[in-house]
């Protein structure tokens, strides 16, 4: 029995639906579609309705369907404690309102503890794809949530390194400032040890989930790996001792930094590297096995909340399939048996492993949902 399911999904005036009412299968839903159609709206929604906010558009403007001036959204969710409603409105002019269960929400926060999904969307990739500070986004945005602490330390470190930045280019101008340095420096390598360490005690749990479900999906042909890879020696573990690091190098660089009006080294310049048998993912890696790492950390995700709030969240996976073979399909979709999930895809025949599951399937066509009896049971 899955403890957390999203029974019904309520759309009014939502990007291209005018009125869609969906009611969904406890494991495996598959919204099936042409291109631009509507099937990312669907998960959008759902995506909104866990969390008050799109992952597409900052911009709630956005989602309110055209020459329409608001936009309804309402989740019927059903756990092991019982029922509960989420109702969303959106107003082309006015703040959003949260109700969760008809009481008004104070903070997007209050939606957490009833509803958590994770989304995989092609736009992931970048985290494999593009440069370390898609990276160090990921981590930042992980540790936050889970530990306000590393929120806390982030925004000082930011504020100093700002500071120090700043001040290296007043030195060019005037060498005598050169003096108020080691205070900065101490403030810097104080906040960025700490940050340093926790990404590194992250990574590595993160690490022994993601390498158990990579192996998983590839039949054991894929050994993954993530590394911290910090501009800071930090192998020791011990904060002191990267604290020390830090100010050592900072003290090495000086006259680098002050020529350039940068700070050249520290936990603003580090990253994660992947590696699939010892070979950079980002470098080397297919489509496919880049995809297919990507899934590996949505999925560990997935278990870290687990372990944080008792319950699976949903698991919603927008054109995730496209570039696996059919044997890391199966595994996935054997993976996932325990979560409630939500599928796009263009085409039911690119994924001949869903046909004989028990399942929902819509189609999507212009911002209409028809269920497809033939295929759900
Ligand atoms: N605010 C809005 N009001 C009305 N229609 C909108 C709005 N925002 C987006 N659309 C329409 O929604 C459609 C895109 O929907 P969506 O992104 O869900 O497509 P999709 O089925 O996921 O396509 P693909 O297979 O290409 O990913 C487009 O036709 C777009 O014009
Ligand atoms: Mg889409």
């Amino acid at each position: 029995m899955l403890v957390l399911q999203l029974r019904e999904l309520f759309l009014k005036k939502y990007r291209n639906y005018i009125d869609l009412e969906l009611s969904f299968h406890p494991k495996l839903n598959l919204i099936v579609g042409p291109n631009a159609q509507g099937k990312t709206n669907i998960l959008e929604s759902i995506f909104l309705s866990c969390t008050g906010r799109s992952h597409r558009t900052p911009r709630d403007r956005e989602l309110i369907q055209w020459g329409s001036e608001q936009a309804f959204i309402r989740a019927r969710v059903e756990k092991q404690t019982g029922t509960s409603e989420i109702a969303i409105r959106l107003h082309a002019r006015e703040k959003k309102k949260v109700l969760i269960n008809q009481s008004p929400a104070a903070r997007l926060g209050e939606l957490m503890g009833h509803l958590n999904s994770v989304l995989f969307s092609p736009d992931d990739l970048k985290l494999i794809k593009e440069g370390p500070s898609e990276r160090r986004r990921f981590m930042d945005m992980e540790l936050s949530q889970i530990r306000p602490r590393y929120f806390y330390y982030l925004q000082q470190y930011n504020r100093i390194l700002n500071h120090r930045n700043n001040l290296l280019k007043e030195i060019q101008k005037k060498p005598s400032l050169t003096s108020t340095l080691p205070v900065w420096n101490q403030q810097l390598a104080e906040a960025g040890s700490f940050i340093i360490l926790q990404r590194m005690h992250f990574i590595s749990s993160l690490q022994t989930i993601a390498q158990e479900i990579h192996s998983k999906i590839t039949h054991g042909s894929e050994t993954l790996t993530l590394e911290y890879k910090s501009s800071i020696p930090c192998n020791s573990g011990n904060i002191e001792k990267i604290r020390d690091n830090f100010l050592k190098i900072l003290k090495a660089r000086q006259d680098e930094d002050i020529e350039s009006g940068l700070t050249g080294k520290g936990c603003h310049r580090d990253d994660i590297v992947f590696q699939i048998n010892g070979m950079d993912v980002r470098t080397f890696g297919s489509q496919g096995q880049k995809r297919t790492t990507v899934l590996s950390l949505k999925l560990s995700e997935l278990e870290f909340m687990f372990k944080e709030t008792g319950e699976y969240p949903l698991l919603l996976l927008d054109d995730a399939m496209s570039e696996l073979d059919t044997g890391r399909q199966e595994m996935l979709m054997e993976y996932i048996g325990k979560v409630q999930t939500f599928i796009t895809l263009t085409d039911m025949n690119h994924l001949p492993v869903l046909k004989d599951r028990s399942k929902r399937v819509y189609r999507i066509y212009s911002g209409n949902a028809v269920l497809d009896e033939s295929l759900s049971f």
